[in-house]
């Protein structure tokens, strides 16, 4: 009786090792990179001028200028006529080239609120 009880158990076990094996080896492949890949397309949202002239005033006139006519940075009031929506997500979102990145500092929300109000200069 005891020996029956005992192999229950470890067939039991077995089993249970086995679930937890398929259950935890698709979280051992590589997760997906953060960066945003070549399909990446910032979304479509009608323009709100006054949310995103608060965010460019808050994080970016100092090196951009008041009037986007740039100062530290170069100037943005035609950035839509020569970068694309996402040449400018990215810029703002990942930085370089002496400008700080504002993924992080900003929300998801707004980093597409001053995407399209920046590419809508031209
Ligand atoms: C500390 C100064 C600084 C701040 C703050 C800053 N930038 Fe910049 N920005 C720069 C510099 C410097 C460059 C040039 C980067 C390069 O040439 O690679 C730049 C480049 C850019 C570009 C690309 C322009 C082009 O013609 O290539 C965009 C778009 C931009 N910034 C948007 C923003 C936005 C939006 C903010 C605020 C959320 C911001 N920047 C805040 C310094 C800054």
């Amino acid at each position: 009786m005891y020996k029956w009880i005992m192999s229950g158990i470890v067939t039991v076990a077995c089993l249970f090792a086995v679930g937890l094996l398929i259950y935890a080896l698709p979280e051992k492949e590589p997760s997906e990179s953060a960066e945003p890949s070549s399909s990446f397309v910032v979304p479509d949202a009608p323009v709100q001028a006054e949310a995103a002239e608060r965010i460019y005033k808050s994080s970016c006139l100092s090196c951009h200028g008041d009037q986007l006519e740039g100062r530290l940075g170069p100037k943005l009031s035609q950035v839509g006529a020569t970068l694309t929506k996402e040449q400018i997500y990215k810029q703002i979102a990942k930085g370089g080239g002496g400008m700080p990145k504002f993924e992080g500092k900003l929300s998801e929300e707004e980093l597409v609120t001053i995407t399209n109000w920046l590419a809508e200069k031209k």
